[in-house]
């Protein structure tokens, strides 16, 4: 087993557009660890606990800001805005206005542009030994969206060894929003080869089934008698690879499943035989993409000096139904003038012995 540690502050140190960029740590009672850089409001690394009681790296990224700009953008860690996953065509209408957005991905934008959120610097507001809040003010105009948009994420460590995230975002012109994290997740530690072997276990009754172009349809499906039913615990591998056409559309697991849990109650969960380390997933959105890193394809060497290969991790991205803007029957994206976005998701890790 590797001995997986932090990076070092002083890679993190750098200027990007004029603005400074930092490493910066939380640590909880149990010897959890969260390392956080405000490029991207990013979340760089995660230590916690294995069933060995040794650390080890939960999420894939890099050792120093230089490579994450190097890097093939893969939005590691990263806070999405304004827009997480697609939007169709990069265009879509509010109150009879057009609005177009730079297609990133074929036809679509995909992640707010090329240069949303998680290509910024944020502005760290607090930070505390368990707390930290990034902020960040995104004019008016910026990457095709309307509205100045003051953008809050906080990030706390608990001593249960949970990440709870919050969004808060306000805006002086109508517009749309979809905020998400997109930490990559191997629970054997990144580095450690592929996740076909983790547990996974989604309540969801329904996911929301793609084009060839990866937009969702209008309706949702009901995962009954597909690779997509979770709702007893499966491994990744077990129908990833089976004959449907929903899995081409993806080159795997990449859709959002419908999440009608509370808050108080498990949207996702996955576990590692291996590492006997269980995450559970918690949040106040309707919807959860389960991307299994189809789109990883060794150009990116890790912070264990691993190649990132497809697979070797998956993310679940606790957001609205992609595509909203143009999908009137879906949950609303949209956010008024006066208006307070308030959104909430916990990564709880713990050990299954
Ligand atoms: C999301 C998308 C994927 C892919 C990744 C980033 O998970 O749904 O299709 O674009 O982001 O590579």
């Amino acid at each position: 087993m590797d001995i997986y540690s932090l990076p070092d502050y002083r890679n993190f140190e750098h200027k990007i557009n004029g603005k400074k960029t930092h490493l910066f740590i939380l640590k909880n009672r149990t010897g959890m660890q969260v390392a956080f850089t405000d490029y991207g409001a990013r979340i760089v690394s995660v230590l916690v606990p294995d069933k060995a009681g040794n650390l080890r790296d939960v999420v894939l990224g890099f050792n120093s800001i230089h490579e994450y700009l190097q890097a093939n953008e893969q939005y590691h860690g990263a806070t999405i805005g304004r827009f997480a996953n697609r939007i169709a065509n990069g265009r879509f209408h509010l109150d009879d206005k057009e609005y177009t957005l730079q297609q990133n991905n074929g036809p679509n934008c995909l992640h707010g542009g090329p240069s949303g959120f998680h290509a910024k610097v944020w502005d760290r507001r607090t930070s505390f030994k368990k707390k930290i809040d990034f902020c960040y003010v995104s004019p008016d105009g910026e990457e095709g969206f309307p509205g100045n948009l003051k953008v809050t994420v906080s990030y706390e460590l608990t001593d249960d060894n949970e990440i709870v995230i919050k969004y808060k975002a306000e805006t002086d012109k109508k517009t749309v929003i979809n905020l998400t994290n997109h930490a990559y997740f191997n629970l054997d530690g990144e580095g450690q080869g592929d996740v076909l072997s983790h547990i996974l276990h989604l309540p969801s009754s329904h996911f929301l089934p793609i084009d060839e172009n990866q937009i969702p349809l209008d309706s949702e499906a009901s995962v009954y008698g597909t690779a997509f039913d979770f709702r007893s615990p499966k491994k990744i591998s077990q129908d990833i690879d089976n004959d449907e056409v929903q899995l081409k559309h993806g080159n795997g697991y990449d859709h959002t499943f419908v999440n009608r849990q509370p808050i108080s109650q498990v949207a996702a969960s996955a576990y590692s035989p291996n590492s006997g380390i269980r995450l559970q997933v918690f949040t106040t959105e309707p919807g959860i993409q389960l991307y299994t890193g189809n789109f990883l394809s060794r150009k990116d060497t890790g912070k264990s000096g691993r190649q990132y290969s497809s697979r070797s991790a998956f993310c679940f991205e606790t957001q609205h139904y992609p595509d909203s803007p143009n999908h009137p029957q879906f949950p609303s994206t949209v956010l008024e003038p006066g208006q307070v976005f308030e959104s909430e998701t916990i990564y709880k890790f713990s050990l299954v012995k």
